[in-house]
């Protein structure tokens, strides 16, 4: 231990000579320290309650009054000193530990682990498969409201109050002559109304009607519609227009028939079908036999509608249709439940991403 005080038989070292020993001492056992535990020993046993320095520094007090201060000074700083130094070595060895950890941990060669990633939902697949068709020809798209008023979504469709075409839509009614709208024609209104004549755009969207869940139905579905005015346009239009959409959904060999239908807002008006891609047109259960798949309602705008927004029947015609998006999808991944889509079972998902 060294102390102010000289030994018996030699010169007493000066405050100065203990200090610089001690810090050289102090180095070489910093440098033999091999972990952070020895540091800590080595600061006790230097800097602590009875350390080396400490024990330097209690002998001041047989010091002259007049060394007193410049002692104290060299001795604090020499306490700088060391504490710098373990502080250094300290985070020397935790950098040190944490590279063998990682060193250990990253094996840059190794395989990466593929993050699960998400995909669009089939439904919005395929809405974006029709309506994609319809953008290439220069079509808009347009988007409007789930919750309509009774007048867009039947008076101004040429569906008066006492017809029955509005008990067949089974309607979900709001407050305030609100209704949820049960098809996206109302958009046929609003668009004209705010963009004029002629138009071309396509309208995807949900739609709601008072049906019980099954495999077939569902109280809310999803459908495109269509609607081109423009002078000329003819039902000969309309039924490219759907054979170009059913051969983009399902391949170059694909037909689509025509049935007399009634819409109140279209006339002539026609039910869609294009030959089941199950079975190419031979009858399969997917078709119950028929080598038909019914995907829609179609027809040439009705005068009273284009009257509604302004339009002269004279000198415009147009054409309308709105099609069933699950129906497509369901057809198009050979799905025979509605429900599978809205369940998200990610199995589900994953098989027809
Ligand atoms: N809105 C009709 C329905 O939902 C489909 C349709 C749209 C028919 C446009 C003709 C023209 O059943």
């Amino acid at each position: 231990m060294t102390t102010i005080s000289a030994s018996s038989d030699t010169q007493p070292l000066s405050l100065e000579q203990q200090l610089t020993q001690l810090e050289t001492r102090f180095a070489s056992d910093l440098a033999a320290s091999p972990s952070t535990e020895a540091l800590e020993a080595l600061r006790v046993a230097y800097l602590g309650r009875s350390g080396e320095l400490t024990l330097v520094r209690r002998a001041i007090g047989s010091l002259a009054p007049a060394e007193k201060p410049a002692a104290g000074k060299r001795i604090n700083d020499c306490a700088t000193k060391l504490e710098e130094l373990l502080t250094q070595r300290l985070a020397a060895f935790e950098q040190a530990a944490l590279m063998a950890e990682l060193e250990q941990r990253i094996d840059v060669t190794f395989p990466g682990a593929s993050p699960a990633l998400g995909s669009l939902h089939p439904l919005r697949r395929t809405t974006d498969a029709i309506t994609g068709y319809f953008e290439r020809s220069g079509f808009a798209v347009l988007t409007g409201p789930e919750i309509e008023t009774e007048y867009y979504n039947f008076d101004a469709l040429n569906i008066p109050p006492d017809h029955p075409a509005r008990e067949g839509f089974d309607s979900f009614y709001l407050d305030g002559g609100l209704v949820l709208r049960t098809h996206t024609s109302p958009m046929q209104i609003r668009a004209i109304e705010a963009h004029g004549t002629p138009i071309a755009l396509v309208v995807p969207g949900r739609v709601y009607r008072r049906d019980s869940l099954d495999a077939r139905h569902s109280f809310m579905f999803h459908q495109v519609e269509g609607l081109l005015v423009a002078p000329g346009v003819h039902l000969g239009h309309l039924k490219a227009a759907l054979t170009g959409m059913c051969r983009a959904l399902f391949g170059p060999e694909q037909r689509v028939r025509f049935r007399p239908s009634f819409f109140p807002f279209t006339e002539p008006s026609a039910e869609v079908d294009t030959t089941c891609p199950g079975c190419g047109g031979d009858g399969c259960s997917t078709c119950s036999g028929t080598g038909w798949i019914e995907i829609g309602g179609a027809g040439m705008v009705h005068p009273n509608v284009l009257r509604e927004v302004g339009c002269s029947p004279e000198k415009y015609s147009g054409w309308a249709f709105g099609v069933g998006v699950e129906r497509i999808a369901m057809v198009r991944h050979g799905i025979d439940d509605i429900r599978s889509f809205y369940e998200n079972e990610r199995d589900f998902l994953e098989q027809l991403a």
